[in-house]
């Protein structure tokens, strides 16, 4: 019950806690949409020195909603303090593109960003901590992160691709009038930028192969750009990325890794070799979760359309990788 909270707390550490994800993102990692209604939580939020002042607000204005789980909250421009002993990792802290730009335009300025990062998480962070990387271009961030901390397994280090599953679930679930629940099946493949490919080959609706019953035409031409240029469409809209879906998406993404998932979701992981995309890199497969484990579905049959779609996202990763090879010696 709600006043007998006997579980340790555990530690989160966020960074870029004052910006616009983070702002949507800790309330709700404290009232326990995280990790449980049970399980009590330290906040451990970093930001950059000049805005260590909004994040004394954020921490303020989190002291005033009473959160029951919400054991203690560390505010800190220092990554070693911020990381120290964390069991979860949201590296949502960086740039976020302008209109007209693409997410890899980034790469530059935040890509350093997760050099120091993963150091800080490898000299402090908990040896079994999950990361989730949100800081665009996220797959290639992640894997410069994940190549500084040495002593913390590859397999802890993912990026976000949920927000673009989540989208492709509303899209199909409004061209096929049904809900999002009914939908089973769905994953996107790749990078998370407009190569992604959200593939509809496995996918169920009410438990029947939805594909067969669409138009080609309309899975090629309308549904893939809708769901890769989504984010550029919010950016147009609002002026600015978004940020509540982000955030519902990191929490979704992290909830399911750590308390596990019954239908498949996606996520950027290190690849294993499955279905060739090369070893090391950092790519959304279909994956299901259980007992703090994620597992790359295997065995799918993969199309000469969908082999296609892949080889086009895994040669964009691999593009980007080469384009930090300096920062990944
Ligand atoms: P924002 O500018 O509102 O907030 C970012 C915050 O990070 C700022 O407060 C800034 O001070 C802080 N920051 C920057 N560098 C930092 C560092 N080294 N350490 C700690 N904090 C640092 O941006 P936002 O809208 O919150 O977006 C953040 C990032 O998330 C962007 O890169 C954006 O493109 C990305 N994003 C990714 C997805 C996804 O699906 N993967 C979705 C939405 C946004
Ligand atoms: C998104 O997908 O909304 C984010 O990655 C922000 C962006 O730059 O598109």
């Amino acid at each position: 019950s709600h006043h007998h909270h006997h579980k340790a707390p555990v530690r989160v550490a966020v960074t870029g806690a004052a910006g616009n994800i983070g702002y949507a993102l800790v309330f709700r990692i404290a009232s326990g949409e995280l990790l449980g209604k049970d399980q009590p939580v330290i906040l451990q939020l970093i930001e950059l020195p000049h805005a260590q002042n909004a994040l004394k607000g954020v921490a303020m204005e989190l002291n005033d909603c009473a959160f029951p789980l919400l054991r203690d909250i560390v505010t800190t421009d220092s990554q070693s303090v911020g990381f120290k002993n964390a069991d979860y990792a949201l590296l949502v802290g960086s740039k976020p593109r302008g209109k007209g730009q693409e997410r890899a335009d980034l790469i530059k300025d935040n890509g350093k960003i997760f050099v120091d990062t993963g150091k800080a998480i490898n000299d402090n962070a908990s040896r079994d901590c999950k990361v989730l990387v949100v800081g665009n271009p996220a797959n290639t961030n992640c894997l410069i992160a994940a190549h500084y901390a040495k002593d913390i397994p590859k397999e802890n280090f993912t990026a976000m691709t949920r927000l673009d599953h989540d989208r492709a679930l509303y899209q199909l679930a409004s061209k096929t009038g049904s809900q999002v629940t009914d939908i089973k099946k769905l994953c996107i493949w790749g990078n998370h930028s407009p190569t992604m490919y959200p593939d509809l080959t496995n996918t169920t609706v009410h438990n029947k192969l939805i594909a067969p019953t669409l138009d080609h035409a309309w899975i090629d031409t309308f549904f893939n750009p809708k769901v890769g240029k989504r984010g550029a469409e919010i950016i147009d809209a609002r002026g600015s990325s978004s940020a509540a879906s982000a955030a519902n998406a990191a929490i979704n993404h992290v909830r399911d890794w750590a308390l596990g998932s019954e239908d498949w979701i996606s996520m950027g992981v290190p690849s294993d070799g499955s279905y060739n995309v090369p070893k090391g890199l950092i790519f959304s497969f279909p994956v299901t979760t259980k007992n703090g484990k994620y597992s790359i579905v295997q065995g799918l049959k993969i199309s000469e359309y969908s082999q296609k779609k892949i080889d086009i996202t895994t040669k964009e990763l691999l593009e980007e990788r080469a384009c930090v090879e300096n920062l990944l010696k």
